[in-house]
């Protein structure tokens, strides 16, 4: 996806186009799939441990990462004052608080299949979050809008699929993750425009997502490293070297993504330089007809009712 020309280093929208952010509350249930006969495996993406446990590591950090970006958002809620951007951080607290519920399944099917620490882990990191949620809240703001822009760039690649990574998967499993990614392409600035409103100093925007990158990066190692002790894997040097060359050998789930990370250090760096549209409008028929039930659709300012966001308080 071609980056466009830089509008403005305001962060606000001006002539940008208009958003659309859906609240679905997707028909997915990973713990019953799991427990049924020929449910989802272990290893659900194309039987390869590697692959698997890439997504199983970034999945189990979503329901604490997802809540603690709802918190950092809404600490700001009535600093702003433009009804659109109130509307979408409502309509953002829907979509991620709907995130954190799957993604929790996910973590419970994770546990089930014997990888205990995870759930443990997650309490403690969500405790640390809460505490800086309370202690810095700027920080914790311009922390998640930089977790936006990677999440945001890890949906374009599942979006793009150009390789029918989703075809590999097991089928819950990739309506889960089409699901997500739409929706994080569709609210993917609304964290960016906040801080913009509010705190827009660009050194610590630029620390925060220097600081978060590499936290991220190790977060989602360690855990994949604990994965594969469980299975017995962890010393396995053909598996970590299939892995390398799929994050990044030629046609990787990551090459090519680093010009849209970098363009997040530039000065008049906004989200919706990316222009998503297209993949928006591809993928959106086929996650309404895999996922279902909308909550609240569109037209945040007409918006009338707040959707509820479980796992996020
Ligand atoms: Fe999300
Ligand atoms: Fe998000």
């Amino acid at each position: 996806m071609a980056l466009q020309p830089p509008r403005t280093g305001s962060g606000r929208r001006d002539p940008s186009p208009p958003r659309s952010i859906t609240v679905r509350q997707p028909r997915i249930d990973l713990v019953s799939s799991a427990s049924n006969a020929g449910g989802i495996p272990r290893f659900w993406w194309g039987g390869d441990p590697f692959k698997t446990h890439f997504l199983d590591a970034l999945s189990s950090t979503f329901p604490f990462g997802e809540s603690f970006f709802v918190r950092s958002v809404r600490f700001y809620a009535d600093r702003i004052e433009d009804p659109t951007l109130a509307a979408e951080m409502r309509l953002f607290a829907g979509q991620e608080g709907q995130h954190s519920r799957l993604h929790d399944e996910h973590v419970k099917l994770l546990v089930e299949y014997g990888y205990t620490g995870l759930e443990t882990r997650n309490r403690v990191i969500d405790r640390i979050l809460r505490w800086q949620n309370r202690r810095s809240p700027a920080f914790s703001l311009a922390a998640t809008a930089a977790l936006e822009h990677l999440t945001a760039i890890l949906a374009r690649q599942v979006l793009r699929d150009p390789a029918g990574w989703l075809e590999d998967m097991d089928p819950e499993m990739a309506r889960l993750w089409r699901w997500h990614a739409l929706e994080e392409a569709e609210h993917k600035a609304v964290a960016f425009d906040v801080l913009m409103t509010v705190k827009p100093g660009r050194l610590r925007r630029n620390l925060a997502m220097a600081l978060n990158t590499g936290g991220l990066v190790l977060e989602v190692v360690d855990r994949m490293a604990y994965m594969f002790w469980k299975d017995g894997l962890l010393l396995r040097g053909s598996i970590w070297m299939r892995g390398w060359r799929f994050l990044l050998g030629r046609g990787g789930f990551l090459r090519g993504v680093g010009r849209e990370y970098r363009a997040w250090y530039r000065r008049d760096f906004h989200p919706d330089q990316i222009d998503d549209r297209e993949l928006i409008a591809t993928n959106e028929p086929l996650v309404t007809a895999e996922v279902g039930t909308v909550i609240e659709k569109d037209n945040p300012t007409q918006s009338t009712r707040v959707p509820s966001s479980p796992a996020c308080g």
